[in-house]
């Protein structure tokens, strides 16, 4: 694992320990490293109103705008098994903040059941992002 993504999985790990996933069992959890260094986390927040359900991406994001950051360098995405991709909401959410900040976020997907981590960048995962013009 490259310099620097350590300390964002074990941030994201933690956060997943925290999910609150009744209805799924699904635990998800995501750290962001924001330009200065901050590192923020989520896990993912659901309800007995499916719809409701928060995703551990956007709890991050959510958490990290809540603190005055909007800056985001790199993401790690944490669940138990093997590694997945943010939804499309997630996706769209991050892209917002990566369009408008320039920085090229690199999404890091990790899995507890899996040797293989998969590396990416928003742009590669939401090519065509919406922007108002
Ligand atoms: N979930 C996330 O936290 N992030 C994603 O990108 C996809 C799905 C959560 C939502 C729900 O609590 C559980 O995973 C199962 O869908």
């Amino acid at each position: 694992m490259g310099q620097g993504w350590r300390e964002l999985l074990e941030s994201a790990r933690e956060a997943r320990a925290h999910a609150y996933c009744p209805y799924s069992s699904y635990r998800v959890g995501a750290a962001l490293e924001c330009v200065g260094g901050e590192i923020i986390a989520g896990a993912n927040l659901e309800n007995a109103a499916y719809g409701s359900t928060l995703c551990a991406e956007r709890s991050a994001v959510a958490a990290a705008n809540a603190r005055g950051f909007r800056q985001f360098i790199r993401l790690v995405v944490s669940v138990e098994g093997q590694p997945v991709a943010p939804c499309g909401d997630c996706r769209q959410v991050l892209h917002e903040f990566a369009a408008r900040s320039g920085i090229a976020l690199e999404v890091l997907l990790h899995g507890e059941r899996s040797d293989l981590m998969q590396l990416a960048t928003i742009q590669e995962l939401l090519p065509y992002g919406f922007e108002l013009e």
